[in-house]
């Protein structure tokens, strides 16, 4: 439950419950412009990395609608530390023990976004709550430090993330093609870390 008139379902369930066009159909109306990469893993490739257990995607319906206010995706990853300057007390944070260690299985959200059309009607906090008591359950049965988010190198979905109790560690590039231009462009990722 997500507060009185939103409710969060596993898209594992309506996959369970009805054909996969129908649910696709569904998915179709999230749209988010201010990050179209969040629109696009959600009606592209959510559906397929459900099926492939890469990740497990989370929708909030508006209570009693089909209305998708927004969702959230969690999938398990690896944090390599590629930043030499980060200092061994954040590592020994990262690993509970060890401050030698470079690698680390972590907890990631993937994905987190609203829905254009409802933006106003749920706020970010609570898509983020929500998606950080699903992995306290994942981290109740089989344990796990560390929750990673990637965002983009913005001043206010930092802030975001800061309030909400996430640190910066590091940055990390990644290439992509613009799909207007078909050029290669870099992309700066920021890396940020909260402790279960
Ligand atoms: C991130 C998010 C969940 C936060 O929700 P929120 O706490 O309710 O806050 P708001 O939606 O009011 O956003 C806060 C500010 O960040 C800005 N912002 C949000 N996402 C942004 C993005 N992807 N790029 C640039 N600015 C963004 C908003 O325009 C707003 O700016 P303002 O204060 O000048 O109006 C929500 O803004 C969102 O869904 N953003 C698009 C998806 C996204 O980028 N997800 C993060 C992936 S790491």
């Amino acid at each position: 439950m997500v507060r009185e008139d939103g409710i969060i379902v596993p898209l594992k369930r309506l996959l369970e419950k009805y054909d996969e066009e129908k649910v696709k159909n569904l998915l179709n109306n999230f749209s988010c412009s201010k990050n179209p990469d969040v629109e696009l893993f959600l009606k592209n490739t959510a559906i397929l990395f459900e099926k492939l257990n890469k990740s497990r995607t989370y929708l909030i319906f508006k209570k009693d609608t089909k209305d998708i206010l927004a969702y959230f995706t969690l999938a398990l990853s690896i944090l390599k530390i590629v930043d030499e300057e980060i200092s061994k007390k954040t590592l020994k944070k990262l690993d509970g023990i060890s401050k030698e260690k470079k690698e680390f299985s972590i907890y990631l959200i993937g994905q987190l976004g609203k829905n254009d059309k409802f933006w106003d009607e749920i706020k970010g906090d609570i898509i983020l709550q929500e998606a950080i008591d699903t992995l306290c359950n994942a981290n109740e049965l089989v344990g796990g430090r560390i929750i990673l988010v990637e965002t983009l190198n913005n001043e206010k979905l930092i802030k975001f993330y800061e309030n909400n109790g996430f640190k910066i560690l590091q940055k990390r590039k990644d290439k992509k093609i613009d799909k207007e231009t078909n050029n290669e462009i870099i992309i700066e990722y920021v890396q940020m870390y909260k402790i279960i």
